[in-house]
């Protein structure tokens, strides 16, 4: 039996596709965790797709209707998910749940971008709300964090790399110094590209989230026509490699900058210095950089698209919209959790160490032989001589932190080591920490 403490929502989810069935199974296998956060439980009740005779994974069959009618009409029903993607009829869907005072989460930034002054409006004359985290940039919260963080950072530009099909095929000319035809077309195989991939290379998808980043970072409305956009189609393999010879990437921008008070939004291939941060954004990852007076500079990055990951941002405004007006789970300490901790000695870590020892044959076997009895297997090593001492420079593979600890206690004891052994961990070497 249900707890009759716990309010209920009943949402419909309009699409079943990538996005949509992952929402339907995030919702599900994070049931406990929403319900700690949000005080409530959250429950699909109707799927709208235009095929009801397919069957579909994980979800009952009765879920599924074709007619939206049946979801938008029925009273139990106060938020609305819209994951079909394009303007007919997402645009006419989202108005009426809006009309009818219902809130909506959406993923659709053609709509957003063509359409989203009106809706917000309808929303506010509405009382209600439309959120759109998925829009843009997948799973990173960039939307939330300009709608609520920034709100006094006085920002002057927000840019990035927002499509992640472009990024992938720019980071593939360059890594294996493939031509543009066969990087599309891995990017095409691998599924980082749609068959007809013409809405990212052309730069248009990015124009849609750029107009959308802009509208929230400047308070002002900036609609897809409004943003100029030069794809990558004339990238070449001759390009990408004179760009890495002036030791610079190529990659695809979003820009919106304030000069003054006009607002300038474009979208652009550009080289970038190496040691800028976006340079190493590689793959189908976004990254986004927002530029205040209050703020310097800040960097968002992560998955830009993926059916969990943006499912993610769904998800997350659907607990926003369902939170609101109530007290988070931070000042609501009896819905924490009671977490052990995770003894220090039990973490892996990889370490460098820095050994000052007797320069004398055996030392450095003797040392081996230490690490070896603790399963501790050393990754390279590097070997001075520094007067009547040596210097041994040693990199481990990863090693619980325990184990490297006694075989290093065991060391420090040695008579041939001439100093208090100091490691230093080594972090960001792609194992699982
Ligand atoms: N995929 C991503 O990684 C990603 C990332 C960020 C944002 N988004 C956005 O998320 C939204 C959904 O994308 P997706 O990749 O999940 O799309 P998708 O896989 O193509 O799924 C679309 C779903 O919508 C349903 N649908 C389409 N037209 C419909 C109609 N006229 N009436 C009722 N149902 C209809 C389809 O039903 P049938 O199954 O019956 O055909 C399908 O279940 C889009 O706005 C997209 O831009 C996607």
């Amino acid at each position: 039996m249900s707890d009759p403490g716990v309010k209920k929502i009943s949402i419909g989810l309009l699409g079943y596709g990538t996005v949509g069935s992952s929402v339907y199974s995030l919702i599900n296998d994070q049931a406990v965790e929403i319900a700690r956060t949000t005080g409530a439980s959250i429950n699909i009740k109707k799927i709208l797709v235009r095929d009801i005779s397919v069957p579909r994974q994980d979800a009952p069959q009765e879920l599924f209707t074709d007619d939206y009618e049946d979801i938008v009409d029925d009273p139990e029903i106060n938020t609305i998910v819209e994951l079909i993607g394009g303007i007919v009829p997402a645009f006419d869907y989202i108005s009426s749940a809006l009309e009818k005072g219902k809130s909506v989460v959406t993923a659709n930034k053609q709509l957003l971008s063509q359409k989203g002054v009106y809706l917000f409006q309808l929303a506010r004359e509405k009382g209600t709300q439309i959120r759109f985290e998925a829009s843009v940039a997948g799973a990173i919260p960039v939307i939330k964090v300009l709608r609520e963080s920034m709100v006094a950072a006085d920002l002057t530009s927000v840019y990035g790399i927002v499509n992640g099909t472009t990024n992938f095929i720019l980071t593939e000319m360059s890594r294996t110094g493939a031509k543009y035809q066969d990087a599309l077309a891995n990017a095409q195989e691998w599924g980082y590209a749609e068959s007809d991939p013409t809405e990212d290379i052309s730069g248009k998808d990015a124009a849609a989230k750029m107009a959308i980043l802009a509208s929230i970072a400047f308070h002002t409305a900036v609609e897809l026509d409004d943003v100029a956009c030069i794809g990558i189609e004339g990238i070449s393999s001759l390009d990408i490699s004179y760009a890495r010879s002036l030791d610079m990437s190529v990659k695809l921008l979003g820009v919106a900058k304030l000069y003054d008070d006009r607002i300038n939004v474009r979208v652009y291939p550009a080289l970038l210095k190496k040691d800028h941060p976006l340079a190493s954004v590689s793959g189908a990852y976004n990254a986004v950089f927002l530029k205040g007076n209050s703020i310097d500079e800040i960097m968002l990055s992560g998955p830009g698209a993926g059916g969990i990951e943006t499912a993610s941002a769904v998800v997350g405004d659907i607990v926003s919209i369902v939170a609101r007006d109530k007290p988070g789970v931070l000042e609501d300490i009896s819905a924490w959790r009671e977490l052990e901790f995770y003894p220090d000695d039990d973490v892996v870590s990889k370490f460098y160490l820095r050994l000052e020892v007797n320069d004398e044959p055996g030392v450095l076997a003797t040392i081996a032989q230490i690490f070896g009895k603790y399963g501790v297997s050393v990754e390279s090593v590097i070997q001075q001589g520094r007067g009547a001492h040596a210097e041994l420079v040693m990199v481990f593979h990863p090693v619980k932190e325990a184990s490297f600890r006694k075989a290093l206690d065991q060391i420090a004891g040695l008579p041939e080591v001439k100093s208090q052994p100091r490691p230093i961990r080594v972090e960001g070497d792609g194992y699982d920490q």
